[in-house]
């Protein structure tokens, strides 16, 4: 990992206010259950959490949930009667999650949905559920499909952020086999000419190392 970017998230995370204990709850227990550190930045889960916030998004989906850092950071910008349901695959992590998001007094805003993201989206459509933003950061080979639900689940206006889209620069390999590159890839292939959306997609370096995030609006008239 590149130490100077590493030194400035500590540096920005410490002058910005980016951590606290229950972020720091989530942190440790997802370490003590052996789960993967693949959180959000501290940072990252900052500019979420403003993105959410700024846009004054009240129902929040996330795919993708892990131990519940950027969940976290995303209940936090609800407003009063705001609510965020997250969906996670792994039973172990949706009950890490659980426990963190009940730890943060967040457990009354948040919905821990557990089992494969495909198979709830459409429950979430028939439910009814119309979102303010969505944030994607799940198995990457299936993110077409989730952007695909995303706007489908979204108002016009309404925000999608797909996390993980650079991944050290790996996004350029067209010859990749590896299905997750194939799913970024597909996604960008089809965004070229998704007028659902309007798009840009920014390279981030950090404590992370070098990826980058997509961000979406869905036009209005969608
Ligand atoms: C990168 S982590 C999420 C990190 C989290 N958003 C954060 O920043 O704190 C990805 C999560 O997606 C979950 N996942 C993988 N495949 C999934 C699927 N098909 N449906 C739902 N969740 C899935 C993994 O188990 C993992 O917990």
């Amino acid at each position: 990992m590149n130490e100077t970017w590493t030194t400035v998230d500590q540096y920005f995370d410490a002058k910005t206010g980016s951590a606290d204990d229950a972020l720091d709850n989530a942190l440790r227990t997802a370490a003590e259950a052996d789960m993967p550190a693949i959180n959000v930045a501290p940072n990252q889960g900052k500019l979420l959490h403003l993105l959410a916030k700024g846009i004054g998004a009240k129902r929040i989906l996330e795919i993708g949930t892990l131990a519940g850092y950027s969940t976290i950071w995303l209940a936090r910008a609800l407003p009063e009667g705001g609510s965020l349901i997250t969906l996670e695959f792994e039973p172990l992590h949706a009950e890490v999650a659980t426990a963190n998001l009940e730890y943060a007094e967040l457990a009354d805003v948040v919905q821990v949905r557990q089992g494969a993201a495909i198979a709830h989206l459409p429950d979430l459509a028939a439910e009814g559920f119309v979102f303010d933003f969505v944030f994607i950061d799940a198995d990457k080979r299936s993110v077409p499909e989730y952007f695909d639900w995303a706007i489908k689940l979204t108002r016009p206006g309404g925000m999608i952020i797909v996390d993980n889209v650079v991944r050290g620069g790996a996004i350029l390999d067209e010859a990749t086999d590896d299905q997750d590159l194939q799913g970024i890839r597909r996604l960008f292939d089809s965004l070229a000419n998704d007028g659902r959306v309007s798009v840009t997609a920014v390279q981030t370096v950090g404590g992370k190392g070098y990826d980058g995030f997509a961000l979406a609006i869905k036009t209005a008239g969608q």
